[in-house]
Order: C-alpha cells, then structure tokens, then sequence
C-alpha cells in the first residue's frame, strides 16, 4: 500500500476523534439537547461539538484552508476545502439505532482528491485518495460484481422532509426498484451507504435532495473503488443538486435506466 498522504491522515486523526467523542456520547442520549432544524431534521450537542473537534484539527495541520461543515457552514477563501458530515444519520444516533457515521472529505478547487468515512459503532474507516483505490481498515475495496438488477440489493434513502416536492417521483422510483431487484434499504446514513456501494455490500444506491458534505467523501471512495456515480442527467453536479445515483458501472447504468422515466423533473 502507497505511504498516506499528509491530508488523508489529517482527515483520518479528525475522523477518529469525531467517532471517538460520539460515542462516549451514546450512553447519555437522555439528556441531550436536541432542536428541528426543520420539519424531521434535528441537530443536537454531538453534532455540534463532533464538528468544533474535527475542524480544531484540521486547523491545527492546516490552519488557512476554508471549510464547508453541515452545522456551521462555510468559512474561509482557500483552494482546498475541507467538507464536513460530523455526524451523517442524526436520527439514527438520537434514537440508539448504531447506524452512523463521520464523514470528512478534501476538494481542490472544487474536486475531491482525499475521503474518510468513519462508522464508530462498528469501527470501519473507509478511505480513499484520487488514483489510490479505496480501502476499508487499510484494505482495497471493489464495488460488486452482479450485472443485473435481479438478484441486486439496492440503497437508498427516503425523503425525509415530508413536504418534499419530489415525494410522489421518489415513490414511482422506490415501487420500480422493488419490483426489479432482491431488495431495498434504508439504514438512514448516506455517507455509509456509499461506502457500502464500494465495498460491494450494495450494488447501487440513489436518493433525491442530499447535500454536499453528505455525499462529497463517499462519491469519491466509490469511484476509487470502480464504481460510478452521477446525477439523474449523468452529469457530477451531484454535489450541487444531492440527486444521485450509484453503483457498479453496470447497474449504475441500469438503475439510471430504471430511474429515468420518474426523473423527469429532476432533469
Ligand atoms: C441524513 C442521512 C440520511 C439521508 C438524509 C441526510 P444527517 O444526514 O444521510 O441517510 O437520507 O438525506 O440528510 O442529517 O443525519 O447528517
Ligand atoms: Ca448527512
Ligand atoms: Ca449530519
């Protein structure tokens, strides 16, 4: 395996950190001070104090590099921007359902070249670095190998903002995939779940209206891991729009088919 760039290993130390400080956090979910940042979309302490520790490290290494966090926003001007999930699947850890994750990734000028996804619950670091491959725990990872959508098991996420625009498209989405494949998940961390499209747990993944730092680490560990990832129109703008759709090159390509006809409006 080729030495770890400096960044990756920043990314990797933020990570951990995250990991470790939300989980000496869920004995104590009782307690927690939680707010709706809107409709079914909560933000408590751990989500806050997570980011303020992984950005205390990065500015430790990288004091001028701007940042683009789910909580606090975006701050600085630089060419490298550190964009941050400390906490992907905030109502899975509110209720004690150990399915979350950190996810920290590295764009220069605007194209990611580092990733880190962290699952503190199951300690899995999923990584990657443009033109290295990506790994879990230090292993190459390759998305799966079925080139079918029979027999595929398929990752998405719901519209969880129930006044979703794009519900009744979604829902045409969701009936065609169940009627096509082995099955369909929603373990509530879209940053995992594009890990597990690399790791080949899941052949293809897609969910409408996600946000940069849910997707920016992941998008990149599944192309380092042979898998493709785009938008409904087959375009990158994925970071900007959160309509994504994933998976192995062939069933990217066959999900995108299946998808196509209810996409029509996120075209
Ligand atoms: C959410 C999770 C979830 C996805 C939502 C995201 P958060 O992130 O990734 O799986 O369906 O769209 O907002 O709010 O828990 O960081
Ligand atoms: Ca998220
Ligand atoms: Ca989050």
């Amino acid at each position: 395996m080729q030495p770890m760039h400096p960044m990756l290993n920043i990314a990797l130390r933020a990570a951990r950190k995250g990991g470790e400080f939300i989980i000496r956090q869920t004995n104590q979910l009782q307690g927690l001070e939680i707010t709706e940042k809107g409709r079914n979309d909560y933000v408590s302490q751990v989500d806050l104090m997570t980011e303020r520790a992984i950005i205390d490290v990065i500015h430790n290494s990288y004091p001028d590099h701007s940042i683009l966090a789910e909580e606090s926003g975006a701050q600085g001007e630089h060419d490298y921007q550190w964009i941050i999930d400390p906490l992907d699947g905030t109502t899975n850890f509110l209720h004690g359902f150990p399915v979350f994750a950190v996810s920290i990734a590295v764009a220069n000028k605007g194209r990611v070249e580092h990733a880190v996804v962290y699952d503190p619950m199951r300690q899995e670091i999923f990584t990657a670095s443009n033109g290295e491959g990506a790994h879990l725990d230090g292993r190459r990872i390759r998305v799966s190998h079925r080139s079918t959508l029979r027999g595929c098991l398929i990752g998405t996420g719901f519209p969880f903002r129930q006044d979703s625009p794009s519900l009744d498209d979604y829902l045409a989405m969701l009936a065609a995939v169940i009627k096509t494949t082995a099955g369909v998940r929603r373990p509530g961390a879209a940053a995992l779940d594009l890990c597990y499209v690399a790791a080949g747990r899941l052949d293809g993944f897609w969910e409408l209206g996600l946000n940069t730092w849910d997707v920016a680490a992941g998008s990149l560990i599944i192309r380092e891991a042979g898998g493709r990832i785009s938008d409904f129109r087959g375009t990158e703008d994925y970071l900007q729009s959160g309509n994504v759709v994933a998976g192995n090159p062939k069933i990217y390509a066959a999900l995108s088919k299946l998808l196509a006809p209810h996409a029509k409006a996120l075209v």
